[in-house]
């Protein structure tokens, strides 16, 4: 059977013209990238579309380009000079418009305030900012230099941010006063400022000018950007970078040890992103497109930044939580700007749902064309709820499936080639030239309707560069555990119709509304708690986040549980982490459930967290005996009945 899941066979593709499209992209990749190619301006083209030596990929090589240019350059010689880039709002409800022109302008004088603090080609920059226009605009200022930014989520920690800093040594970090969150402001300048107390490689920072409250400032180390753009050049010439040259760093959860730095390429990066957003979403200069996440995820750099300006299409960038001051933000932000395409998490969904559609019967919603879902799983109920009372039964949900390696959708429904029958909870097919395969452990194609590994068997542009400063890292990721094939870690089932269905991760990477953290470093945080001795973390479902977390903690000797020492290492994790690593339960045992190789026994811990029985404990870890899952489990059950 295993001859029929070939994912280009055209039975199982219910359209034509998207099978026809996709057909020719796996049967002649490099003619076909090339084409797509051709849509950027290049300032030198390429000699070779691509150099794949196994597992490393090169797209593009030779050719050269500059994103801001891309972004930003070309569109202030056409008439998108005049036409609204960014539709910015702050939480507060304070409100900026910038044109293209204006972004143009902008983006060189930053540019400018980056040549003069010393930043050249090649140099990592970090940015811990809000949801302000500055981050895109410093984003693409380094772009301009050929500088590599690295964007951390204001959501993290001193610590996360001064592990990250210190990765990629970056020489100078910017950041801002702080932003705000529910009404409150959050510290940035301070948590910057501890970070930076752990990071030797920083020399300057700049600090944007937000929230007006007063915050320390060093002197001959930190500088206030409104200060240095008094003196910025109106004009930085854009570099020509190669193709490979790294657009960015990203951090994200692998299965073990510290987050990885994920590289991507400029070239290569560019040409994906902006096929993708054009199939996926049939994204136009004329769309007002609002992808909610927070551009300190892969989310928001592709979907924020990169694809909708290299469009020349408006983005919607909104500061603030969803639900502030009430329930009906999000709606009055698409009717206030005729959001045309809408992009969001299947928890905010989830999120909404639960509180009715009484918030967005508030608000005339009839500029929205496209509906998007990415980050989890959307369930049927979320998908019909959001496809009814958001989409007013008009819009097509797009249900992107992609990674922060993957650089851009990999899988998805392509309303910009040909509209495909949807069902509630599938991406459905493989965008052009994505190879998307399921297969078991042993690296054979399972049958339809059976669960098994999603790889991608070919390189695409979008594809990630490699882990910052660690190639062996990348090789064994991603390349070790299917030869020749990238591993993504998630399971998925292709059904009899050839749709995907995503069916979460398959390794110890959590998703807690849609963000992703390892459970090591999770566990890390734990027990750098000073009453800790060893930890385990594993997920709960959540109805609305999808996943939440779970701490199985054995305390030091002479160490008692108590409510308070959870409270303590509750704040602890999000001191370490971030909000996003807060522990929705706290269980202190006495004993670990372990094989005899020492690996700890996730099922069993997964299953007391979620109350499954010990008959859903199908699976034998390894080298563990079933009585002695049971024993553990049943240990479990009953310190967790003890706790209550
Ligand atoms: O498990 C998959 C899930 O998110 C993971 C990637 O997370 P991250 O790198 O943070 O990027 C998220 C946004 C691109 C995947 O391995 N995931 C992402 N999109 C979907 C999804 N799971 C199901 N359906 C999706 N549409």
């Amino acid at each position: 059977m295993s001859h029929l899941s070939l994912p280009f066979e055209s039975r199982y593709w219910p359209v034509k013209k998207l099978f026809d499209v996709y057909e020719r992209s796996i049967r002649e990749p490099e003619e076909f990238w090339a084409e797509q190619a051709r849509q950027l301006d290049w300032f030198k083209t390429w000699s070779k579309v691509l150099e794949w030596e196994p597992p490393f990929a090169r797209w593009f090589v030779g050719g050269q380009l500059n994103a801001s240019y891309i972004c930003v350059d070309r569109h202030v010689k056409t008439w998108r000079k005049s036409k609204v880039a960014i539709y910015w709002e702050g939480e507060p409800g304070d409100v900026r418009v910038l044109s293209y022109s204006t972004l143009y302008s902008e983006v060189n004088k930053f540019a400018s305030i980056l040549r003069s603090a010393g930043v050249t080609k090649g140099d990592r920059v970090a940015l811990y900012l809000p949801m302000i226009p500055e981050l895109p605009i410093f984003m693409l200022a380094c772009a301009r230099l050929g500088a590599i930014h690295t964007v951390i989520f204001s959501g993290f920690s001193a610590q996360a941010l001064a592990d990250r800093i210190n990765d990629i040594e970056a020489k100078l970090l910017v950041t801002a006063d702080g932003g705000f969150r529910r009404g409150k402001v959050v510290p940035l300048k301070e948590i910057a400022d501890d970070a930076v107390a752990l990071s030797p490689s920083v020399e300057k920072t700049i600090v944007v000018r937000r929230t007006g409250k007063p915050v320390a400032m060093k002197q001959s180390r930190d500088f206030w950007l409104q200060d240095l753009l008094e003196k910025a050049a109106p004009f930085v010439e854009p570099v020509p970078v190669e193709s490979n040259h790294p657009l960015y760093i990203l951090y994200t959860s692998g299965t073990t040890g510290k987050p990885k730095g994920i590289v991507h390429s400029t070239g290569g990066y560019l040409v994906q992103n902006y096929c993708a957003y054009k199939w996926a979403f049939d994204l136009k200069e004329e769309s007002v497109y609002w992808c909610t996440a927070d551009v300190g995820w892969v989310t928001g750099h592709s979907s924020i930044v990169y694809a909708p300006l290299a469009h020349g299409a408006a983005i919607v960038l909104y500061e603030g939580a969803p639900d502030y001051p009430s329930l009906d933000r999000w709606w009055n932000i698409i009717e206030k700007y005729g959001v045309t395409i809408f992009y969001t998490s299947p928890t905010a969904i989830r999120m909404f749902m639960r509180y009715g559609e009484d918030w967005s019967k508030r608000h005339d919603l009839s500029s929205l064309e496209l509906l998007g879902s990415v980050g989890e799983s959307i369930n049927p109920e979320a998908w019909l709820w959001y496809y009814q009372h958001i989409g007013g039964e008009r819009c097509p949900i797009v249900d992107t499936w992609w990674q922060t390696e993957t650089g851009g959708i990999m899988i998805s429904p392509t309303p910009g080639i040909e509209c495909v029958p949807l069902k509630p909870g599938s991406a459905t097919f493989p965008l052009p030239g994505v190879d998307a395969a399921v297969v078991n452990e042993s690296g054979e194609l399972v049958n339809p309707e059976e669960r098994g590994l999603l790889v991608i068997r070919k390189p695409w542009p979008g594809m990630l560069l490699g882990i910052y400063g660690n190639p062996e890292r990348y090789k064994e990721a991603y390349w070790s555990r299917f030869p020749g094939m990238f591993y993504t870690g998630d399971y998925a089932i292709k059904d009899k119709d050839g749709y995907f269905w995503i069916l979460g991760r398959a390794d110890e990477v959590l998703k807690i509304a849609g963000h992703r953290i390892g459970t090591a470093e999770l566990e890390d945080a734990a027990v750098s708690h000073p009453q800790v001795a060893e930890a385990a973390v594993v997920s709960k479902a959540d109805p609305i986040k999808g996943e939440s977390i779970v701490v199985f903690a054995i305390l030091n000797e002479g160490s008692t549980p108590s409510v308070s020492l959870k409270k303590e290492l509750t704040d602890h994790m999000r001191r370490m982490v971030g909000p996003i690593a807060t522990p929705d339960e706290i269980y202190f045992v006495s004993k670990l459930p372990k094989t005899r190789s020492g690996k700890i026994m996730r099922r069993v811990l997964k299953a007391v967290a979620n109350d499954a029985t010990i008959g859903d404990l199908t699976t034998l870890e390894d080298e563990a005996s079933v009585e002695e899952i049971v024993r553990a489990y049943q240990e479990l059950k009953k310190a967790e009945e003890e706790a209550k």
